[in-house]
């Protein structure tokens, strides 16, 4: 509802007919007046689809008494909002009082000045609306900003994926796996009753669990065949290559992309990489996305094997329950098997990827 200064609507509310024909006689020049001579008729009329702008609602009424009135619209969340003034007769001081405490904006006493009447709806209309109007304004820039700041978020998480897919593009130039291992990662940690924020951090963090292979050499990082041991060890520095790069970010999510390339590789019984760290002394991201690390590993080709079946992945996954994995995660990775399947369907290889988090799925 806009403010419009004029043909607002105002409803009358009296049991008294002549105290009616008053007040619609002083406000129909400049206002649109409904009447009610009960409260159940007025609770009618401020609900309906022509509700009013400002009621002058009498108190002394039979059955529904204007400060019930009063009460029950200030509860309807559709029409508390509407301003009620009560106009009440001389000597009611007690009611006044009361008036205000169920949420009046103002009263008038009986019997009325015309002057005053049209002053003081007007005034109330003014304010109440301009207020309103104000509200909106406030809204509209918040939710402005609020756009804003998502583009800026979707823009820097843009950047994300495509630093994590340069760091990647040598064995996989679609980005697939890294966007199917987050999503798995985001499936485990939600399965897991993380909240949100934590969900939204770690799937826009896992993809950059492996950007420390950017300081791999090719010929160890695409060898078809088995690494040698120096080769091997000169492997697994990945982790703390991509840790130093993502090291010192005001960014959560960098923060926790940092934690998750340091951590990706520890196992649970502590016989992982780089610290050799066990159970709960690894990070809650780095055992989640271990197994999200793994079973896109098992399940897709790589230079040096062809993609395990669902069923022998699955298998894998059991046996490494307790020794390579957390056994709370690895419950929480099946219990949603069913969301996991959908994702592996979702990004199947070779398929192009929405970079941007903004793209829909
Ligand atoms: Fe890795």
């Amino acid at each position: 509802m806009t403010y419009k200064p004029e043909r607002q609507v105002v409803l009358v509310v009296d049991d008294a007919p002549e105290n009616i024909d008053v007040l619609a006689g002083i406000l129909s020049s400049n206002y649109r007046v409904k009447v009610a001579l009960n409260g159940k008729k007025a609770l009618e009329i401020a609900s309906s689809d022509d509700a009013p702008h400002i009621i002058l609602l009498d108190i002394m009424m039979p059955g529904m008494d204007g400060i019930d009135v009063c009460k029950r619209l200030k509860e309807n969340p559709d029409t508390k909002g509407i301003p009620v003034v009560f106009v009440t007769a001389k000597g009611e001081m007690s009611d006044e009082t009361q008036g205000f405490a169920v949420g009046a904006v103002d009263y008038i006493t009986k019997p009325v000045n015309p002057q005053l009447v049209s002053a003081r709806v007007k005034t109330h209309l003014a304010l109440y609306y301009q207020n309103k109007h104000l509200e909106e304004v406030v809204a509209a820039r918040t939710s402005e900003l609020n756009s804003a700041f998502n583009k800026l978020k979707a823009a820097s998480i843009d950047t994300i994926l495509r630093l994590s897919r340069a760091a990647d593009y040598k064995d996989d130039d679609t980005g697939v796996h890294v966007i199917r291992m987050s999503n798995y990662a985001a499936a485990v940690a939600t399965q897991l009753g993380h909240d949100k924020t934590f969900i939204e951090n770690l799937l826009w963090a896992a993809p950059m669990h492996d950007i420390g292979k950017i300081g791999i050499p090719d010929r160890i990082l695409l060898k078809p065949g088995k690494l040698d041991k120096e080769e091997w060890e000169f492997m697994q520095r990945h982790s703390e290559m991509g840790s130093n790069i993502l090291m010192g970010s005001d960014s959560e999510i960098i923060q926790l992309a940092e934690v998750v390339a340091l951590t990706h590789h520890e196992k649970w019984d502590g016989s992982g990489y780089p610290r050799g760290l066990k159970g709960e002394d690894i990070p809650i991201s780095g055992r989640i996305t271990a197994i999200a690390d793994v079973f896109d590993a098992l399940t897709t080709k790589r230079p040096y094997k062809e993609p395990f079946s669902i069923e022998k992945s699955f298998a894998i996954i059991k046996e490494g329950k307790g020794k390579h994995f957390d056994p709370n995660v690895v419950d929480a990775f099946f219990a949603a098997e069913e969301n996991i399947l959908k994702i592996k369907k979702r990004y199947q290889d070779g398929s192009i990827i929405p970079m941007s988090p903004l793209a829909p799925n």
